[in-house]
């Protein structure tokens, strides 16, 4: 694995190894083979999980940390990514986590870069986000040990989500069985590939899911008129207590990769009172994993 843009080219077996560390990481009992190398986080969109996971996962490995501030950079002057980046490596940076509004950015500028820095995808557009769905997979492994044939339910945005699709992309490496539950004008019809299920009615989604995975309406990524409105999308999709008790299994894993939209796809009571805990460990699994993605990147180039 020379960089993480897209799960879609990492194999089964990088995956496990990864997931691996990750719980090394966790108990405490794996070190950081990375110390004093140095990492960059440019985020061009905002994040609350993903920045802060990545920064707190390099500390943790005792790497340095560059939080790039983008407005203050030469990139406002029109310098261009590649050249930001080809400089950044020269001045002894050995990786860069990208965030960008723009799919395929971050695959665009690595091929353009000449020079061995790693590149980490912190989500681009509606393509992908990895970390985030090495994040869940991990999380799912700790709560029901397998995905091998367990219903995983993924309800709401699907088309413009780029977790949605990372989350399809590694949960189908593994024999998952997936299902969509989304408004028609939602659905994205290129998922046919991975023999997914859709539903229309979150009722039938949810019936005997071990895993209900809620995702946040994207808005800001609307471009066609059409979307519901949040109260009729509130009124048709949100998951509440209810609901799960009616039709969920009494032990189904309610997951979100944030941030919530707290009464519009999950209701506040159900954060509050019965599923907020585990989508916050969801949240804190992110840290182990992201040092495990930083280690086993930069460890490669590790001089002996
Ligand atoms: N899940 C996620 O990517 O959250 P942030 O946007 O806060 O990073």
């Amino acid at each position: 694995m020379e960089h993480l843009i897209d799960i879609k080219n990492i194999s089964k077996e990088d995956i496990l190894n990864i997931v691996n560390l990750a719980k090394e990481f966790k108990s405490g009992r794996k070190n950081s083979d990375v110390e004093k190398k140095t990492l960059a986080l440019m985020f061009y969109e905002n994040s609350t999980r993903t920045r802060c996971s990545f920064e707190i996962a390099g500390q943790k490995l005792g790497m340095n940390i560059i939080n790039f501030d983008l407005s203050h950079s030469s990139l406002s002057k029109g310098e261009s990514l590649k050249d930001t980046i080809e400089n950044l490596y020269f001045l002894g940076v050995d990786a860069v986590v990208i965030r960008h509004s723009l799919s395929g950015i971050i695959n665009n500028v690595m091929r353009l870069v000449k020079y061995p820095i790693k590149f980490v995808n912190g989500g681009d557009g509606t393509h992908a986000h990895p970390s985030q769905a090495l994040l869940d997979f991990y999380t799912m492994l700790e709560k029901i040990g397998t995905v091998e044939n367990k219903k995983i339910v993924i309800i709401g945005d699907v088309s413009h989500s780029r977790v949605a699709k990372s989350n399809i992309n590694l949960l189908s490496k593994f024999n998952a069985d997936i299902h969509l539950c989304a408004p028609s004008y939602l659905e994205f019809e290129s998922f046919d590939a991975f023999n997914v299920k859709y539903h229309k009615d979150v009722k039938e989604a949810i019936s005997g899911a071990n895993v209900v995975m809620v995702l946040r309406v994207q808005n800001e990524r609307h471009e066609k008129e059409g979307y519901p409105d949040s109260l009729e999308y509130k009124r048709l999709y949100e998951i509440d207590t209810d609901l799960l008790k009616r039709y969920a299994s009494n032990d189904v894993i309610l997951m979100h990769p944030g941030p919530a939209n707290r009464n519009i796809e999950v209701s506040s009571e159900l954060l509050d009172n019965r599923v907020g805990k585990t989508i916050l460990e969801q949240a804190q699994n992110g840290v182990f994993v992201r040092m495990a993605i930083l280690n086993t990147l930069l460890k490669q180039g590790k001089e002996v």
